[in-house]
């Protein structure tokens, strides 16, 4: 009994924290694909990032954008601008 109910507040504290950044659940594909086109195809094959979790991807791209971590290319998307493209990246659409 007591174990259950601390990982509860676990789980509430980890949703918590994810609720300061645009939520990728929420995210617009049809937008990300367009973004993609725009600022991205140049250098990335559409579909290379399929499969992998948004929400891993999100805090990648949003650590580049930042300049935190290292990129070719500058990103200059906003965070939810972000959330879309990571949202496609993960639909694995074409
Ligand atoms: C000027 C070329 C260029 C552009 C434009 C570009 N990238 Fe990249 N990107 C690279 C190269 C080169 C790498 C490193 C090799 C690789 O993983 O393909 C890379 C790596 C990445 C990685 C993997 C990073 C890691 O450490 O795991 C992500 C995610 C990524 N790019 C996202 C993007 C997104 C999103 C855009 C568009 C907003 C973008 N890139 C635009 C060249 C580019």
């Amino acid at each position: 009994m007591h174990k259950r109910s601390s990982s509860i507040v676990v789980v509430i504290a980890a949703t918590a924290a994810w609720s300061a950044a645009p939520d990728v659940a929420h995210a617009d594909a049809t937008a990300g694909q367009k973004l993609f086109a725009a600022n991205c195809a140049e250098c990335h094959e559409r579909g290379e990032f399929r499969g992998e979790p948004a929400r891993q991807l999100a805090t990648t791209v949003r650590a580049m954008a930042a300049g935190t971590r290292e990129h070719p290319a500058p990103i200059t998307l906003n965070d939810e601008q972000i959330a879309d493209v990571v949202t496609y990246f993960a639909s694995g659409r074409k």
